[in-house]
């Protein structure tokens, strides 16, 4: 696979996203061996970002990844994030990237990867109540300690960004972008001049842009604690009106003879060098479609035919959810 560039970091172009692996999607955690079985099968074909996070789970995401490194760590990328799990009381689902709180983090992801240093640490969301200064010089001392190697950023903003990067190099902004999620656009020209690399999540749409989703029945099969279930994407008229989406993506992969997913992975890395997308999946068979996506070429007129997509109806998450996410 070829490869891009996250800060120093260098990566193959296509990453892996473990979280629906055990958290937010139907099926999670029912099938720990076919998980296991399909990071291996991303290494076997070229893959070396692998994503998680502690809150994911929480915890048994980085379990089962550092379950499924054993003996094949020196062949990843591994990148975790911390900071939505507040370890002084307040729990899992809390905003808390205060020095204190990473220090704790850090030796739990440690110790649930089986590793001794991560390889990209990411803060999950901007924490309002610390600066982001305080945040950057804690991870500082992790790059000197050897526990972490590069500094991640998740869903900030340009200021945050400038900021933290004055007090140590960003490698990577990890922010929802995909065909219909195009905010961090505003983001790339700051983020170029940086140097830092931007980490596509989401970039299938949660499976939507695959055309794998196409009824109220599909909907309705999902479980009850998948997040789609509250997407506004996926919910009311929202769900109905967004087809037309997937049938345009349909429509340019069939005129590509690809994948639907395939054509949304091949799109972002027609965007540049420095975009990275982590799709996720538990199954071998669709890391082996996901992949392939690299040879997928897409005619200036396909890219210009995906730019000019029918607008998503809805936000990409929930009410709760975008209070977190910098947009200014
Ligand atoms: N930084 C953040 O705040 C943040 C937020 C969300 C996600 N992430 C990261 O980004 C990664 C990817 O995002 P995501 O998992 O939310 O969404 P995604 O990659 O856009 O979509 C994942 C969904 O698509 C399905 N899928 C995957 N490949 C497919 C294919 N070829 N054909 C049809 N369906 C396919 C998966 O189902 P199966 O598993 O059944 O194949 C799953 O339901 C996550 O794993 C996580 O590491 C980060």
């Amino acid at each position: 696979m070829r490869i891009a560039k996250l800060g120093e970091l260098e990566v193959a172009r296509i990453g892996l996203g473990a979280m629906g692996m055990s958290h937010g999607y139907s099926g999670a955690g029912s099938d720990d061996a076919e998980s296991i079985r399909t990071i291996h099968r991303a290494l076997d074909l070229g893959v070396t970002l692998i994503d998680t996070a502690e809150i994911y789970g929480p915890y048994v995401n980085e379990e089962l990844v550092g379950r499924a490194l054993r003996g094949r760590r020196d062949e990843v990328v591994l990148a975790t994030k911390f900071g939505l799990v507040a370890h002084n009381g307040r729990g899992p689902g809390t905003l808390d990237s205060s020095p204190d709180n990473i220090r704790i983090a850090v030796e739990g992801s440690l110790r649930r990867l089986g590793t001794d240093h991560i390889d990209l640490y990411y803060q999950h969301r901007v924490d309002p109540r610390t600066p982001i200064e305080d945040t950057m010089e804690a991870l500082a001392a992790l790059v000197q300690q050897g526990k972490i190697r590069q500094i991640g950023l998740s869903e900030a903003w340009i200021d945050t960004i400038r900021r933290a990067h004055a007090v140590h190099p960003v490698a990577a902004l990890q922010s929802e972008y995909s065909l219909w999620t195009r905010d961090p656009e505003q983001v790339l020209p700051v983020l170029r001049e940086l140097g830092i690399g931007l980490v596509a999540y989401s970039p299938l749409g949660r499976g939507f842009l695959t055309g794998s989703l196409r009824s109220i029945a599909d909907l309705e099969s999902l479980d009850d604690d998948d997040f789609r279930k509250t997407n506004p994407r996926f919910t009311g008229e929202n769900f109905q009106r967004n087809l037309r989406i997937a049938d345009e993506v349909q429509a340019v992969a069939d005129e590509v003879g690809a994948a639907s997913a395939q054509v949304a992975l091949a799109w972002l890395l027609a965007k540049g060098h420095d975009v990275v997308p982590i799709p996720g999946t538990r199954r071998v068979s669709r890391v082996e479609e996901n992949t392939a996506a690299d040879t997928v070429e897409l005619s200036p007129e396909h890219v210009a035919a995906l730019d000019a997509l029918t607008p998503a109806e809805g936000d990409h998450h929930t009410e709760e959810q975008m209070q977190m996410i910098e947009r200014r």
